[in-house]
């Protein structure tokens, strides 16, 4: 059975996971009524991987013979100034949700649970990818700047992401 403080905690990560996945589909229409379509790929994969995280947080609190407690996720911002403003955006949503990887595993590490340890392992290993994808992204939009042609070479080379585990 698993503590309830860590269950507390996993259900408010299970629920950061879904909210980021939620913010993510948001982003993915802007970019879509934007025209740029290999964005709004590249954005909707990315709002399905984070409810697999979620995901895999459900069926491991099951696991343990722990009690799913959804909470409600707040109205994910709507609009945004650029796609670079959008991206800046998704990192502070990757940075954030970092450090709340980090702060569960610190809680599994003082209560001695060496099993939630292993799992969220996991989950830190994923958040070095995370921040790294995105971070490409807005270094090469910087770059980019008001070049419609670069930025239309990139909507392209996002169009090509596929699915995690869809080459395996
Ligand atoms: Fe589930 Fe993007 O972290």
């Amino acid at each position: 059975m698993i503590n309830p403080k860590l269950q507390t905690a996993i259900n408010s990560q299970i629920n950061q996971e879904y909210a980021a996945s939620y913010s993510y589909l948001q982003m993915s229409a802007y970019f879509e009524a934007e025209n740029l379509d290999g964005f709004a790929h590249w954005m909707y994969l990315q709002h399905q991987e984070e409810q697999v995280h979620g995901y895999k947080l459900i069926t491991y609190l099951h696991d343990r013979g722990g009690k799913l407690e959804l909470e409600s996720i707040a109205k994910p911002k709507l609009n945004f100034d650029s796609t670079l403003d959008a991206f800046k955006m998704a990192l502070s949503y990757e940075q954030e949700n970092t450090l709340a990887i980090n702060n569960l595993y610190a809680l599994a590490k003082e209560l001695n649970d060496y099993a939630t340890q292993s799992h969220l392992q996991w989950f830190i290993d994923e958040q070095v990818e995370e921040e790294k994808s995105i971070e490409d992204i807005i270094t090469v939009l910087e770059k980019i700047g008001d070049d419609v042609t670069a930025m239309l070479y990139l909507n392209d080379k996002l169009a090509a992401r596929q699915a995690e585990g869809a080459s395996e």
